[in-house]
């Protein structure tokens, strides 16, 4: 089975090299590494909670964004010609090397992060 490699950017800065091998979602990547991605409907192009941005130098060599996510992208604000759905973007060795940025608006954030009752006593 051929892999390939895809580098996931967070919004904390750190950045994480993921082995992948072909014909899986991005998103499942991403998802199955552990890392916090929402992605809410698994991949049916319903919630756009796998939203990431492509540094310029990849957006022209993965493949255009059909009618259906574009219809999702127009929902995220601020969503630019970098954004993509990674449930949309499917592992072949075309994108090999593929840099991603996980957006803060598609991160699970862990309920004792925000939630009062969790934070630490004073
Ligand atoms: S996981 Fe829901 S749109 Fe990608």
């Amino acid at each position: 089975m051929n892999t390939i490699e895809i580098h996931v950017e967070l919004p904390d800065g750190s950045r994480h090299t993921l082995e992948a091998p072909e014909g899986y979602r991005v998103m499942e990547v991403i998802r199955d590494y552990g890392l916090p991605i929402k992605a809410e409907c698994g991949g049916a192009c319903a919630c756009a909670t796998c939203h990431v941005r492509l540094p310029q130098v990849w957006a022209g060599r993965v493949v255009p964004a059909r009618d259906d996510e574009m219809d999702k992208l127009d929902e995220i604000p601020g969503a630019d010609d970098s954004s993509r759905l990674s449930c949309q973007l499917l592992t072949d060795s075309s994108i090999d090397g593929l840099v991603v940025r996980l957006e803060a608006d598609s991160i699970v954030v862990a309920m004792n992060d925000t939630h009062p009752q969790f934070q630490a006593a004073s």
